[in-house]
């Protein structure tokens, strides 16, 4: 059976570039019964951005009941929290010591972080951890403990995908033999019509730029953050172009075909932005306002949350110990029986 894994970082709140890009065509994907899928809670990435245990704390729980309340159905998944999974750092360790320094110089979050220091004339190593410097590595981790063959994520992971294939690659060439390779080489996987969501200012949606739109705002709130959205300033009445607009955009990931030829319709005509933001909410509300209850529900029961996470630790670490009980043979470390 084909293995789909993918993860989510417990940094903040969800938003609806996480929504567009992972989760929602991961539960779609997880209803087909031709394949396994596996969704975790990317906790220990989180430590590379956050040193707030209180938030780190909070962002696993929302998120862990943002999947939830959208329908996921954890009998037929995995679905666990990274950490729980005591495998994951302990073949981290072995996948670091395969892994050439040059890969990890080219990783881009790390050479962004160099880049942006370097521009303000500052040490090129400033502020940067070995956590930022290793996520690619603790990634491919995550990936290959589980023999996954896809990953689906956004565009700004592929590259950390290419690199897992990369590093299970070398291990297998040092470790394995060529008929019976130890770890799975994955592939990306970019759904077509999910190009990088932008967020208020037009950028990526990133919590990084304080851009987002969460996901379960209250009604209120959602409206005012679609609101924010940058224009240009164009009055009801004049043509718009909806090719580079971020409303359209956004637009185009909730709406069907019709809807999206709808909407390029009013664009042409003319519509006001005020209309247009408008209609954007009435659309987003109708795709999560059940799920938003359902959310805020599920908070108030963090035990019930917790169980989950368990119920899917247990089923997980099954595979996870028994991958690395392959991996320390293969490497010489082990006891005698
Ligand atoms: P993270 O938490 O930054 O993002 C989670 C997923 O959401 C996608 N995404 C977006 N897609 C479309 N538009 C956007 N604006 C947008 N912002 C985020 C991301 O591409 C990602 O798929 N390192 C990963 C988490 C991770 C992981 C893994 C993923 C850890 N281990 C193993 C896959 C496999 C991350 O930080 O994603």
């Amino acid at each position: 059976k084909q293995r789909v894994l993918t993860g989510i970082t417990t940094t903040g709140t969800p938003h609806l570039g996480n929504y567009v890009g992972a989760i929602r065509p991961a539960i779609e994907a997880s209803q087909n019964s031709d394949i396994d899928s596996f969704f975790f809670l990317a906790d220990y990435h989180a430590l590379i951005k956050c040193q707030d245990p209180k938030l780190v704390h909070q962002s696993t729980m929302e998120i862990a009941a943002t999947w939830l309340a959208l329908g996921l159905d954890t009998d037929n998944t995995m679905f666990y929290r990274q950490s729980d999974i005591r495998e994951i750092p302990e073949l981290t360790w072995m996948l670091n010591c395969v892994c050439g320094k040059g890969l990890m110089n080219r990783a881009h979050a790390y050479k962004g972080a160099v880049d942006a220091n370097t521009a303000n004339g500052e040490d090129a190593d400033k502020a940067i951890t070995m956590g930022l410097f290793n996520y690619p590595i603790l990634m491919a981790a995550d990936i290959v403990m589980f023999g996954a063959h896809k990953v689906p994520v956004g565009k700004d992971q592929i590259q950390h995908v290419e690199m897992a294939r990369d590093i299970a690659q070398r291990f297998n060439h040092i470790y394995a033999s060529k008929k019976q390779p130890i770890l799975t080489l994955p592939e990306y996987e970019v759904g077509d019509d999910v190009a990088i969501l932008q967020g208020l200012d037009g950028r990526k949606m990133s919590k990084s730029y304080g851009n987002t739109i969460p996901l379960f705002l209250t009604e209120k709130q959602l409206q005012k953050h679609i609101n924010k959205i940058q224009t240009n300033l164009l009055e009801p009445g004049e043509a718009k172009d909806p090719d580079g607009s971020t409303v359209f955009q956004i637009w185009q990931a909730f709406a069907n075909k019709e809807q999206v030829a709808e909407m390029r319709q009013a664009f042409a005509e003319g519509i006001g932005w005020g209309d247009a933001k408008k209609r954007l909410f009435a659309l987003i509300n109708e795709e999560i306002g059940e799920a938003r209850e359902r959310y805020n529900d599920l908070l108030t029961r963090p035990q019930d949350i917790e169980a989950e996470l368990q119920k899917g630790a247990a089923k997980a670490r099954i595979q996870s110990q028994r991958m690395m009980d392959t991996v320390r043979q293969a490497v010489g470390i082990y006891g005698l029986k």
